[in-house]
């Protein structure tokens, strides 16, 4: 596990985009792993000024992202399609269709969840898998549980989780109670896994996530037994370190 500990989230943002750079670059065929939340938003920025820059190209790579909450449709803007778009997608120039989401839409929840572990197989997994981290420990939707959960599956979230996210909705209420999300084992099929943690309030996740026991009561803790792990966190989220 190669820990990088930088100043802020602007540097956190500028080291994981050059980390994904060189992914693209040895990969340009390849297939990357995406994630969403507030930690990613400055690494897609880095990107996409790189792409503009004409020092990165999209165009024969592959995405899959992690997760989507159930019960959205893409149209919304709170659902994980429309935010990799917005911060993404219609930025650069990747294909039309070689970005892939769980169908949040989907109402069968095991057809869908079979139906991406599938698609998730047939690419070949991820080169690089980018993550951040949850309050509690959790990557994707991979919520603290008594056990890993291996495929892509459908989760309840937790009220940490519901708590955490409410701030981009209307109301809590309007927090879809449920998700899809890849498991543990699609997550650690990637070649690679670059994992993100920003502020003050991810300092107990990364020190119980990479310097305590390996337990399912801390997803991102399995991460110890992946062996190409970059952890990029910055001094207020290695502040219990
Ligand atoms: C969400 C996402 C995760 C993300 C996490 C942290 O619930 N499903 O993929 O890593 O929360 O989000 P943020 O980066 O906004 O702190």
């Amino acid at each position: 596990m190669n820990i990088i500990k930088v100043k802020n989230y602007e540097e956190m943002s500028r080291v994981a985009a050059d980390i994904i750079a060189e992914t693209i670059k040895a990969h340009p065929t390849g297939v990357l792993g995406l994630a969403t939340g507030s930690t990613p938003i400055g690494t897609y920025q880095n990107l996409v000024n790189m792409y503009r820059d004409g020092k990165l190209d999209f165009s024969g790579l592959r995405t899959v992202n992690l997760d989507e909450y159930r019960g959205l449709p893409r149209e919304n803007d709170q659902s994980y399609y429309y935010f990799m778009h917005k911060n993404l997608f219609d930025s650069v120039n990747l294909k039309k269709d070689a970005s892939n989401l769980p169908d949040g839409s989907n109402p069968d929840a095991d057809a869908e969840c079979v139906r991406y572990e599938k698609l998730v197989e047939s690419l070949g997994y991820a080169d690089l898998q980018l993550l951040g981290i949850g309050r509690n420990g959790h990557i994707g939707f991979n919520e603290p549980a008594d056990v890993f959960e291996v495929n892509t599956h459908c989760v309840k979230l937790t009220q940490s989780t519901i708590d955490a996210n409410k701030r981009f909705f209307a109301s809590e209420a309007d927090v879809p109670r449920e998700a899809y999300t890849m498991g543990i084992g699609t997550i650690m099929k990637a070649r690679k896994v670059l994992i993100l943690a920003s502020g003050k309030d991810k300092a107990w996740a990364v020190k119980n996530s990479f310097f305590g026991p390996v337990t399912p009561n801390v997803p991102a803790s399995i991460l110890q037994f992946h062996q190409d792990v970059v952890v990029v966190a910055d001094e207020d989220a290695m502040s219990e370190v």
